[in-house]
């Protein structure tokens, strides 16, 4: 069925048993159960893990992406109170039903690129009430659609208005009202925080991840995005799931993410659209043999595509990895980024039954051509699903 895949693990036609949500056996072995799927000798991958989106917001940010080609820099937009303000303002005014409903749209663009899992980010409301809404907003998405989402808290995002000048108490306030209550109430599994100098400090930084450690969440970092901080080191020493962005992460950092098996979430869509110049370091990734996982990072102010095979393609053009790597990026690795790393993003016997099924003809098909559609099924929690 495919020929010529050499490097990657393909199997000739199988038979993926699946029971109770796992895949339980894999063999030539025709299975005596009536239920059975006939994936037609198409290709059958990991369902693909989308794992760093802002998928949850309101309103719409065309007009910065204007600013920005008429000569306004991100920084600059930001600082007038446009940026990431502009749509805290807008997602503050909307209700968890209206962000659902603004949020299925892109989540189906997800889903016509074979994603199963996805994760969420909060970040766009930054007071207690509107960052559980947007995280209840992401979880409910699975009401919705067959799609696993993974909700991350990510208040340390921007500087809420109220707190102009008071970055502190802000930090405080998120360590000592939102994270323990986001906890109790198991809203997120992970927080998250934008470690830059239109972000949060490295001591800032440290503070939100030291409330997480506390109440048992994981930790993941926005960082070296813009400048060089020192974030990535940061999140690796306290063990960070990911860290993500790392345009200009140097080889001290990238050392870091090896030792503490800190995956490298690389977000194409963003460098693409900011017009960035500075490559996130592959070479020093590859060298040191850090996991990299590729993402949509959909958002409405820095990368504003629904799609993750476009990514691929994007990694692959714009940062010069393998159509491989991207492959992995979007499946095991991209499983390690939301610390899933033993259950889902490969198919194995004990794994999650969350599959994707394809009319391709060779896996570099993925990131090679793109707006074709080319997804026949998704199998997600163990059941079909043609959307
Ligand atoms: O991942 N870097 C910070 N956060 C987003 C941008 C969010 C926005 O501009 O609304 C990002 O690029
Ligand atoms: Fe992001």
């Amino acid at each position: 069925m495919v020929s010529g895949a050499a490097g990657y693990t393909v199997s000739e036609p199988t038979h993926i048993h699946v029971c109770d949500r796992k895949i339980v056996k894999i063999s030539d072995e025709i299975p005596t159960t009536s239920n059975i799927y006939d994936c037609k000798n198409q290709l059958v991958t990991p369902g693909f893990i989308d794992c760093h989106t802002h998928l949850i917001y309101a309103g719409n940010r065309a007009n910065e992406f204007e600013m920005r080609l008429n000569g306004v820099p991100y920084q600059e937009i930001a600082k007038q109170g446009g940026g990431i303000l502009s749509t805290v303002r807008a997602t503050r005014e909307a209700s968890e039903e209206q962000l659902i409903e603004l949020a299925l749209p892109r989540l189906d663009g997800l889903i016509r690129t074979g994603v199963t899992s996805v994760e969420v980010k909060s970040g766009y409301g930054l007071t207690l009430s509107d960052e559980i809404k947007m995280l209840r907003a992401a979880k409910a998405l699975e009401d919705h659609r067959a799609i696993r989402v993974t909700p991350t808290l990510l208040a340390a995002h921007a500087l809420p208005p109220e707190y102009v000048g008071k970055a502190d108490d802000y930090i405080d306030f998120i360590c000592q009202e939102i994270i323990p209550l986001v906890a109790e109430e198991q809203l997120a599994t992970s927080v998250d925080v934008f470690c830059e100098s239109i972000g949060f400090n490295l001591d800032q930084t440290e503070k939100v991840f030291l409330a997480a450690h506390q109440h048992g969440l994981k930790i993941k970092g926005h960082t070296e995005q813009l400048s060089n901080l020192g974030g990535t080191a940061l999140t690796a020493r306290h063990e960070g799931l990911s860290a993500d962005h790392i345009e200009f992460l140097d080889e001290q950092g990238v050392a870091a993410m090896a030792q503490s098996g800190t995956v490298a979430t690389l977000l194409p869509g963003a460098f693409y659209f900011l017009r960035e110049t500075q490559l996130p370091p592959i070479a020093l990734l590859r060298e040191h043999s850090v996991p990299m996982a590729i993402a949509t990072d959909l958002n409405p102010g820095t990368s504003p595509f629904a799609d993750l095979t476009m990514m691929m393609n994007m990694g692959c053009t714009l940062f010069g990895l393998t159509p491989e790597e991207t492959l992995r990026g979007v499946t095991c690795n991209a499983a390690r980024a939301l610390g899933y790393g033993e259950s889902r993003g490969q198919i194995q016997v004990g794994f999650d039954a969350d599959l994707a099924i394809w009319d391709v003809s060779h896996p570099a098909d993925f990131s090679y051509q793109q707006g074709v559609p080319r997804l026949s099924a998704r199998l997600v929690n163990g059941k079909i699903s043609y959307v």
